[in-house]
């Protein structure tokens, strides 16, 4: 098959706003729990008052007795299959997944009450009563009873960390060493709209409304639970309202609520509350760090230690390991990591943005300032002496261009005008700091199907069981339709979120606009073939000689169907029928011939009051590389949303642990601290040209989470730049930086 060059110059990298923009203002967007279904019943779930023991007594007369409370789930009358416990991709989220009466953390759902009416069942389940034999639960780390597991002995995915030499040797010979630690608090992704399942019986065959990252996961999942054949289930999920890794595993509240509507024989919806969620889904979890570091005085690293610490729960070994990344960020020399999973009485943690790299490469970054700093040397300087085109294992970067987002970013922050002595920069009463670090996220891409159907009359529709997660996967893949065929993007329709359609892998380690776009241009591609086999294009903005009505006539055709896969290399031939049977296949990163990634610098200023110590941050200037940009608007979103994470993650963000009780305490938007417009003022996004047609034939490389890497350990550089004060644990609060 003849392909043209793909032009950027065109559709592709457009700042086409969003084909859905308009749907979503306007409130027609449907997501998962806006669709009406027939005379539903509500669900409202009673989750566990302890973190650790067992329910001794269960007593529903007071429940049933509320009118319109139609059944309560329990452990005593409920019993589904379980699906494996995996770290991320397909799969279960928790090994949790029964009413009981084992209780495994805090806030486990042991019932599930179903009424005519959401007050109903609410009432429903305040009148539940449940009481439980308790034992005392281990919350985190530190606590008494806490058990610890060699992450690579426990999980495939930390199996083999990156080692090099003797990194002990190399950092005690070395002419300047430092060693330290750092820590990051537990997070919760709190997406706008709350996790939610509706669930739709038609005879055998059962509808489930859910917001999902990954609809074949779900639909496997939620068979294997119930024990029906995966055919007959259909998950629906067309708009996603925020999940930043909340919603890509299964959950064990969908099955419940696909039983409970099947018993009752109605439709069953549920709205998990905002508390709730804290507990029944996932989080990230809190982590250790020690690094040590061996240099020369000129600031070549000789030697790299980087030991990791994660907590999870009892029975799952998750991990992000995010050594893998830490270890290759620079040239060491010698490296040496290890990760230790620490097991707590705590609901399973997940994926949540930048999952390795958002702890691991604060504690890195962090440790490259304070480096930097020892060796008396600019922290930007120190970085490039340190760039390099392999990495300490000998690994190839397929693109690397760190040192050219550092060097765009440092120009239009004004970097050279830097009095590096902290506390030197004062204006008035306030303390001026700035600082900078690295961003880093490894290039993920999938296995993927698509089917495209091209009109006579210059009409497009793709289909993908793609996530719109808000990052505006609709729009990218309508700009690559639009591309490849020579229509409009306006011509396009693009359905997404759907079984009935051909599958895209999970919507997660920023794979989607990789997968879906270069899927989606395998079957343009087979339509343009079909269409004129003799050019390598067709369409009106291509300057071909024949116009797709002529060339449709000459076929004596009305529309072409396209079905396409793609699979990446590294894909074994079964990755398209594994990925039906909800099992994604992701390739890259550190794992393919070359080291794939994408890459940025941040640079940050930040004000301490001198008296008050309230730090605020006027000003960010992240400058990223990351492949072919599909659309200049949506990526420069992407990048902002990103870096106000990251500012929120160093200032603002923990859930904090009532250790005693294993239990969250800020498990509400109040309390739970985010920023908000008054906390964000510049914020410049540079977007650095990179050409890598060696990672997917799209020459994407992913941005959904390389925003917020890097922007934690740029705030704390600069808040030591502005008071002298290392924050080594996250969030930096204004009573860390209290001297009296
Ligand atoms: Mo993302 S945390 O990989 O869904």
């Amino acid at each position: 098959m003849s392909r043209a060059a793909p032009d950027p110059k065109r559709n592709m990298g457009e700042p086409a706003p969003r084909v859905d923009g308009r749907l979503k203002v306007t409130g027609e967007a449907l997501y998962a729990s806006d669709f009406s279904v027939r005379n539903p019943a509500f669900a409202f779930l009673v989750t566990s008052s302890i973190a650790k023991g067992r329910i001794k007594e269960i007593d529903l007369a007071d429940a049933l007795g509320v009118p319109g409370v139609l059944d309560v789930l329990t452990y005593e009358n409920t019993k589904l299959n379980e699906v494996k416990y995996s770290t991320g991709g397909g799969g279960a989220a928790t090994s949790w997944q029964n009413l009981g009466p084992e209780i495994g953390h805090d806030g486990q759902i042991v019932a599930v009450v179903l009424a005519d009416s959401f007050e109903a069942a609410r009432e429903g389940a305040y009148r539940t009563k449940i009481s439980y034999a308790a034992e005392k639960p281990s919350s985190t780390f530190g606590s008494p009873g806490v058990t610890q597991e060699d992450a690579s002995k426990a999980n495939e995915r930390a199996k083999e960390l990156p080692q090099a030499g003797d990194a002990e040797a190399a950092i005690s010979s070395a002419e300047v060493t430092l060693d330290a630690e750092y820590g990051t608090p537990t997070q919760h992704h709190n997406p706008i709209e709350l996790f939610t399942t509706t669930c739709v019986w038609n005879d055998d065959e059962l509808t489930v409304y859910e917001p999902s990252q990954f609809v074949f996961g779900l639909k496997n999942g939620v068979a294997q639970k119930l024990s029906i054949p995966a055919e007959h289930v259909r998950v629906v999920s067309p708009f996603v309202g925020g999940a930043f890794g909340s919603k890509a595993q299964l959950s064990p509240r969908t099955s419940f609520i696909a039983y409970a509507a099947k018993k009752l024989n109605r439709p069953v919806k549920l709205v998990v509350t905002r508390d709730q969620g804290f507990t029944v889904q996932t989080y990230r979890a809190e982590t250790q760090h020690r690094i040590r570091f061996g240099a020369h005085r000129n600031g070549k690293i000789v030697g790299f230690i980087h030991e990791g610490q994660e907590i999870t729960s009892r029975p799952d070994p998750y991990t992000v390991a995010g050594v893998e990344d830490s270890a290759r960020l620079y040239h060491y020399g010698a490296v040496k990591t290890h990760v230790t999973i620490v097991h707590a009485d705590r609901n399973t943690p997940g994926f949540m943005r930048s999952p390795p790299v958002v702890p691991y490469i604060y504690a890195l970054e962090s440790a490259m300032d304070e480096l930097a700093i020892k060796l008396e040397m600019d922290p930007v300087e120190l970085r490039r002496v340190n760039d390099s085109m392999t990495d300490s294992m000998g690994k190839q970067w397929s693109s690397r261009s760190l040192m050219q987002c550092y060097d765009e970013a440092a120009k239009a922050f004004g970097w050279q005008q830097r009095d590096a002595r902290p506390g030197s920069m004062r204006d008035g009463d306030w303390l001026i700091g700035w600082g900078c670090a690295s961003a880093v996220y490894p290039t993920h891409v999938g296995a993927a199907a698509a089917r495209v159907r091209l009109i006579a009359d210059g009409h497009a529709r793709v289909q993908i069981a793609a996530h719109e997660i808000g990052t505006g996967v609709r729009t990218v893949v309508a700009q690559m339709a639009a591309e490849r065929l020579g229509i409009p993007v306006s011509a396009v329709t693009v359905e997404t979120g759907d079984t009935e359609l051909p599958p895209s892998p999970v919507a997660g380690g920023s794979n989607q606009t990789a997968s879906c776009c270069s899927v989606v241009m395998k079957a343009c591609d087979a339509i343009r073939a079909k269409l004129a086999p003799q050019q390598s294009t067709v369409g009106s903005n291509t300057g071909a000689q024949e116009s797709l009505a002529d060339s449709f006539k000459r076929l004596k055709l009305g529309a072409i169907e396209e079905y396409a896969e793609f699979l990446p290399p590294g894909a074994k031939p079964d990755a398209i029928k594994n990925l039906y049977a909800g099992k994604p296949y992701l390739g890259g990163g550190s794992h393919g011939e070359k080291l794939m990634y994408a890459m940025g610098a941040e640079f940050v200023e930040v004000r301490v009051h001198a008296q008050t110590r309230e730090i605020r941050v006027p000003r960010i200037v992240g400058a990223f590389a990351a492949g072919r940009l599909m659309n200049t608007r949506t990526a420069r979103s992407q990048y902002m949303g990103a870096m106000i994470w990251g500012i929120s993650s160093a200032l603002h963000e923990a859930t904090e642990i009532d250790t005693r009780n294993a239990r969250y305490v800020n498990d509400n938007l109040a309390d739970y601290l985010v920023p908000v417009n008054a906390d964000i003022q510049q914020l410049e996004v540079i977007l650095v040209p990179e050409e890598d047609n060696f990672v997917n034939p799209a020459g994407v490389k992913g941005i959904g989470e390389l925003g917020n890497v890097g922007t934690a350990a740029a705030v704390a550089n600069a808040v030591y730049h502005a008071t002298g004060i290392r924050v080594r644990q996250l969030p930096i609060r204004l009573e860390k930086l209290l001297t009296i």
